[in-house]
């Protein structure tokens, strides 16, 4: 038996027992006549004592450990007689009668602690080490916990969990595929899913009413802190429901995975919002609402007084940070750098400091009188002390950007507590976007999303104005998931795909299975996806997802660990019928 106990389960009861441990070595103290070492497993760290006086040979063994050999010891647990009452085990250590080392180890690259010296590319590269710590554990415990509660309850309610391929169809709606060539079919390809989205539906046709399934979706796109290549998703689906139904399941799920996960109970039905109103009020559809700093709108305040980048704009909106108007010189110009650089892109940065004496300080004092700046603040909710920031320009550019600089205001004055948490239906998203770049329409959530009834009307006149039964779960800035009631129509399905520009046979050629599919008896159904992986961060308190996530890829997409992606040898390409350059 390699161990009668794991290193953290030893307790003041437990003195007097003789017992094995085997687990790393997380450090060692060499003080003359004593020799401890901090052993380490998954468990928790167990002090080991040696005694020079009582075996030599044995504490000269234990002073050649290295860092992460791997040892096994037996001995006596005994009571420690300095105690340390931060650590679970901290009461005893075992006086150490035997020791054996199954493995030794090469100083690893970074230091195996919970504050570790180890860069980002480098924790990557060395993925296995970087597991060993205990903060990096704990995050993959929660997300374990996340899955297994969220199986459990979606079993409860009759949920199904059905497998569905990795291996289809490329469609050219949403992000790009990765694609995979097949060898048995030369010169065609296989997509991998970015979401079971068809096959979920098709599922509905078959009468399964109730779907899920906890599953790795694919995505090539640009990659951001909560964006990774392959992702999981919680992905499921309902027949005979209204969107009413799926909130209220779904709200259900959260609910429950933040009280078995995180001992957290929220109060009462989350909020809800329309997408009109979260853009009005926040610029983003996935508002971060612990905080206030909502966007006031000065249009009107600031046109017409002879300053001409704001009388060329379509709006100018402002927000205004409490308790602010200490910002330095230096602070401001900052800000106005932290506005310009390319990812915000905007042009400049224009300041109202409403003062304690009840003076204002601006950055366009030249053009506005006391009087008007007053009004601002008086509009905009401002007291003395505030700092009023305004942005201009486009309205989808500007609100934009201000909620970029929301969110960074909010960042630097502490408003964004990372164990607080608000989460917000955003409902009535519309069902369509103009691409300025292919000069067409495209579905804001999918092609299968069904246009609100009372919309229709509009598909052809004003298509840009049609809502859909889409809605998301967002919480603290964060999309955590999303959904929609679905088209169960072939009439209105394919008027959606004319609507987004495909012609009859393209639409065939892409979605005619799911079109077939309806022509025999589609019921009425709808679902939703949440990210898991952002939902565990998020639960976490964390932004970056990719330390919830045992294996990620870097910026570039790439596995720095095994090195992919890779090229292939001649005679792969060769049976795939593929030639690279
Ligand atoms: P959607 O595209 O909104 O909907 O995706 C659902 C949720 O998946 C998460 N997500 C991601 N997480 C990490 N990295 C990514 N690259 C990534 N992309 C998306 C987000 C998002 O809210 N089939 C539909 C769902 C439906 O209609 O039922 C879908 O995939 O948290």
């Amino acid at each position: 038996m390699y161990r009668t106990h794991t290193c953290g389960e030893l307790r003041a009861e437990h003195i007097g027992q003789k017992v094995t441990l085997a687990g790393w070595v997380q450090r060692s103290r060499d003080l003359g006549g004593m020799t401890f070492v901090d052993l380490r497993d998954r468990y928790g760290v167990t002090q080991l004592a040696f005694n020079m006086d009582e075996d030599g040979t044995l504490c000269e063994s234990a002073r050649k450990l290295g860092r992460e050999f791997v040892i096994q010891v037996s001995g006596e647990v005994i009571e420690r007689t300095s105690k340390n009452s931060k650590m679970p085990t901290g009461e005893v250590e075992i006086r150490v009668n035997e020791l054996t080392t199954l493995n030794g180890s090469k100083t690893p690259p970074f230091t195996i602690e919970n504050e570790t010296d180890g860069g980002d590319e480098l924790r990557m590269q060395y993925r296995y080490l970087d597991i060993r710590r205990k903060v990096i554990q704990e995050k993959l415990r929660l997300r374990n916990k996340v899955a297994l509660e969220t199986r459990k309850y979606l079993d409860s309610i009759n949920f199904m969990d059905v497998e569905t391929p990795y291996l289809i169809k490329s469609t050219p709606e949403g992000a790009r595929d990765f694609v995979v060539p097949s060898r048995m079919n030369q010169g065609e390809f296989y997509a991998l899913p970015q979401s079971p989205q068809t096959f979920k539906q098709l599922l509905m046709v078959s009468g399964i009413d109730r779907y899920y399934q906890i599953v790795k979706c694919f995505r090539d796109e640009d990659l951001r802190a909560d964006r990774q290549p392959e992702f999981t998703q919680i992905d499921c689906e309902m027949a005979f429901v209204e969107q009413e139904d799926i909130l209220n399941t779904f709200e259900g799920l959260i609910k429950h995975l933040f009280k078995t996960c995180r001992g957290i109970e929220f109060e009462g039905n989350f909020p809800r919002m329309s997408y009109a109103e979260a853009m009005e009020r926040y610029g983003s559809d996935k508002p971060d609402i612990r905080f206030g700093m909502e966007f006031k709108n000065l249009t009107a305040l600031a046109q017409n007084k002879g300053f001409a980048i704001f009388d060329e704009a379509e709006v100018v909106l402002g927000i205004v940070a409490e308790d602010a108007a200490i910002y330095t010189r230096k602070q401001l110009d900052a800000l106005t750098d932290w506005v310009k650089r390319p990812q915000i892109g905007a042009k400049g940065l224009v300041y109202l400091k409403c003062n304690e004496d009840g003076t204002f300080k601006s950055s366009v004092d030249k053009f506005y009188s006391e009087e008007n700046l007053k009004e601002w603040a008086e509009f905009a909710g401002a007291k003395p002390g505030d700092l009023i920031l305004v942005l201009c320009g486009d309205l989808e550019k500007t609100q934009k950007q201000l909620n970029e600089l929301r969110l960074h205001m909010g960042n630097e004055l502490g408003l964004r507590n990372p164990n607080e948490f608000k989460p917000l239906w955003v409902l009535d998203f519309p069902l369509l976007e103009w691409d300025e770049e292919s000069e067409r329409y495209h579905a804001m959530h999918h092609p299968f999303t069904s246009p609100k009834k009372e919309d229709i009307g509009l598909i052809n006149s004003e298509p840009g104005n049609v809502r859909a039964n889409a809605y998301d779960l967002a919480m603290n800035g964060v999309e955590l998931g999303g959904g929609s009631i679905r088209i169960h129509d072939r009439g209105l399905q394919s008027r959606m795909f004319d609507l987004l520009g495909f012609s009859k046979e393209e639409a065939e050629a892409q979605f005619g299975f799911l079109m077939n599919a309806f022509e025999y008896g589609a019921p009425p159904h709808g679902g939703i996806a949440f990210g898991l992986d952002r939902l565990v961060a998020t639960m976490g308190g964390a932004d970056s997802i990719r330390d919830f996530i045992a294996f990620p890829k870097n910026n570039s997409g790439r596995d720095v660990m095994i090195d992919a992606p890779s090229r292939l040898d001649g005679s792969q390409l060769k049976e795939l019928g593929i030639g690279v350059d």
